[in-house]
């Protein structure tokens, strides 16, 4: 499905601390955000990775699972999961996302799951806190959502909030139905605080609404109502990549 695309230098700039790498088009930005997470793994490949899901992972995971990298050692951990989804029978489970797309195809042995069906969502927070805290991820993954969520860490969230049951946004939840996938209120999910312990930090986004979100939350306080907001911290800020196309780029550039 997807060929090998014609390399092409990013135009290079910071915002607003951010170092930011603007290609062309979502696939250009999508396989250069996929070698950036190879570079990780060949660098060490027994990194700790913190793995996104959803669309914009899609075409990254995709190149990833096709760089042939060797992540038979990485250890793998994710990011967050709806309240109530099964990783066997639900196909919005971003569990059975990571299993299909990347844990299966990369062999990777060393996975750390959520589980989205515990009987006490509160417990498995804290289960989950207990394996997220043992040690910072090499490389923490994101995307960016309505409001300028991160993971599902939505608007007016604190920054020192650790693995949590997050009452969905209004917003979110419209999408998902939008999306076709059935509702869902809570989901369990990384905090502010977990995502910024990373040693690397990338966000990844194509297209002028998340260009807007991510614009929201650069121009704005620094201040849990602006999510994304957070990564503008000055001890997190030099950790950060931003891997975006030119449609969102546009957006943050006229800033
Ligand atoms: P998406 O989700 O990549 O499916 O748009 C990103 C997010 O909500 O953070």
């Amino acid at each position: 499905m997807h060929e090998r695309i014609v390399d092409l230098p990013p135009h290079e700039y910071t915002a607003e601390g951010l170092r930011c790498f603007e290609y062309v088009d979502r696939e250009h930005t999508a396989a250069a955000a996929a070698q950036f997470i190879a570079q990780t793994i060949h660098h060490d490949p027994q990194a700790l990775i913190t793995f996104a899901t959803g669309g914009t992972m899609e075409p990254v995971l995709a190149y990833l699972s096709q760089s042939g990298v060797n992540a038979s050692d990485v250890q793998a951990q994710h990011l967050d999961e709806y309240v109530g989804a099964h990783p066997d029978y639900d196909p919005e489970s971003f569990v059975r996302f990571l299993r299909q797309r990347v844990f299966s195809p990369l062999r990777i042995q060393y996975t750390h799951e959520l589980n989205g069906m515990a009987a006490s969502p509160e417990a498995e927070a804290e289960r989950y806190e207990a394996v997220v805290s043992t040690r910072p991820a090499d490389l923490v993954i994101l995307g960016i959502g309505p409001g300028g969520h991160i993971a599902f860490n939505e608007v007016d969230t604190p920054f020192d909030l650790g693995v949590h049951v997050q009452q969905l946004a209004p917003e979110t939840i419209q999408r998902d139905i939008l999306r076709g996938q059935p509702r869902r209120d809570q989901a369990l999910t990384q905090g502010p605080r977990n995502i910024i312990a990373g040693k690397q930090i990338m966000l990844v986004l194509y297209g002028d609404q998340k260009g807007k979100w991510l614009a929201d939350c650069l121009t704005g306080p620094i201040d849990p109502h602006y999510p994304a907001s957070v990564l503008r911290l000055p001890n997190v800020t030099p950790r950060v990549t931003v891997f975006l196309d030119q449609a969102a780029g546009r957006i943050l550039r006229s800033c």
